[in-house]
């Protein structure tokens, strides 16, 4: 609930208007935030597969890995359990125990945890105020001889700005990871992601663009490194119950490979559908005082895994949760990519030794508005009328 101090320099008549205050909301029917609905056709081939009793990872799973690294200009995909096992097999086949590696603050923690678990120490940089993601000057400036490489997230489905990062890690010789966790699709010159950097790792958690339920991926574009990383996802198995390395079980199962598949044709046009509610919400939310809608990294189209916008604070006079409440009472559901920066995380206490600026401003300023490839003109409207009602109730 509102504070009296939270809602000082407002406009009271706007204020008592809100529906956060008994006003009538925008919405009569809730926005929807997402839409991770299966098809028929998703049901009819995980049925399938349950029906052929082939349920380990087998002809599903390997037409999915070749279809998503095909669409992602990768040479070869390789399925796992999710996005966080991607991570773990991604760094576990490129890293040492004990190798520096510079990774944003602002991004989702596994990223960085998985750094932690395979015995590596996280060096953590800003991001851009403009793109959220990483401020490769300010990476530069965290490199030491014991560096030995980049993880960076295309948060919120932007890729980062890759031509930058590849030069530093061409100037410094460091391996590059991109977590595309949600960036499936996304593009960098015209080219897929999976064309970029030494490994690139996806997440096909429920919610994300491609949702599974569980499931991820790593593409590379290196035959050896593939066989490591298949080695890794499966005990280190080199023949039958021959293991020539400590791996873990990581697979995925060819009921997810199916609905992945499945889901995967559809892909293309929901991204689509994606950029063109992104396009619609950054023109009107533009003209809207206290609002900062996101910027694409240039040279990039970006996947819209998220919408996010910034508040600018010098203009809202609320908090940006007192915003989101304000926005969920008018019937827009929002949330919070993410409350606090990495370094404020009590997990990462011991290897932390500063505090990025900007992740730790934009944990105070973000909010992510509905995004799905369902969404339509009129929802748009809708949401962006909601923001405008509470930006201009609570501005100086
Ligand atoms: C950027 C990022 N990296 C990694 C992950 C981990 O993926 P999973 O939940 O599939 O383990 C996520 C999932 O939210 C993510 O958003």
């Amino acid at each position: 609930m509102t504070s009296p101090a939270a809602e000082l320099s407002t406009q009271p008549d706007r204020v008592s208007s809100l529906a956060l205050h008994g006003g009538s909301p925008v919405c009569a029917q809730p926005v929807a935030f997402m839409k991770p609905g299966l098809h028929r056709e998703d049901i009819d081939a995980a049925h399938a597969v349950l029906e052929s009793g082939m349920l380990r990872a087998a002809g599903q799973c390997d037409a999915l890995e070749k279809e998503f690294a095909d669409k992602s200009d990768a040479k070869i995909g390789l399925t796992c359990a999710n996005g966080t096992c991607a991570l773990q097999l991604a760094y576990g086949s490129l890293l040492e125990r004990g190798d520096e590696v510079i990774v944003p603050a602002w991004t989702y923690i596994a990223t960085a945890s998985m750094l932690v678990a395979h015995g590596c120490k996280p060096i953590f940089c800003d991001s851009r105020e403009d793109t959220f993601q990483i401020d490769v000057e300010d990476a530069r400036q965290r490199i030491t001889p014991n560096t030995k490489a980049i993880a960076c997230t295309h948060l919120y489905g932007t890729p980062v700005d890759i031509d930058a990062v590849q030069a530093l890690a061409k100037e410094f010789n460091l391996k590059v990871i991109y977590d595309a966790a949600q960036a499936h699709l996304a593009t960098y010159n015209g080219k897929g992601l999976g064309a970029f950097g030494d490994a690139v790792t996806y997440s096909f958690y429920a919610t994300k663009n491609l949702g599974t339920g569980e499931g991820g991926m790593v593409t590379v574009n290196d035959d050896d490194l593939a066989r490591t990383i298949g080695l890794l996802r499966s005990h280190g198995e080199t023949d039958k119950y021959l293991h020539g390395h400590i791996g873990f079980n990581y697979r995925m199962n060819d009921i997810t490979g199916a609905i992945g598949l499945s889901r995967l044709g559809r892909l293309e046009a929901e991204t689509n559908a994606r950029r063109k509610a992104a396009d619609a919400y950054t023109a009107k939310l533009a003209q809207i005082p206290g609002i900062v809608p996101p910027t694409v990294t240039p040279g990039a189209d970006a996947a819209w895994h998220l919408y996010t916008i910034k508040l600018d604070l010098d203009i809202i006079t609320c908090t940006r949760d007192l915003f989101a409440d304000a926005l969920r009472a008018e019937g827009v559901p929002c949330a919070v990519h993410y409350p606090r920066s990495l370094t404020d995380q009590p997990a990462f206490a011991d290897v932390v030794t500063d505090h990025p600026p900007v992740a730790r401003s934009l944990a105070r300023r973000v909010l992510c508005l509905p995004m799905h490839h369902e969404l339509t003109d009129g929802d748009v409207d809708r949401v962006c009328e909601a923001v405008a009602k509470i930006a201009s109730a609570y501005s100086a």
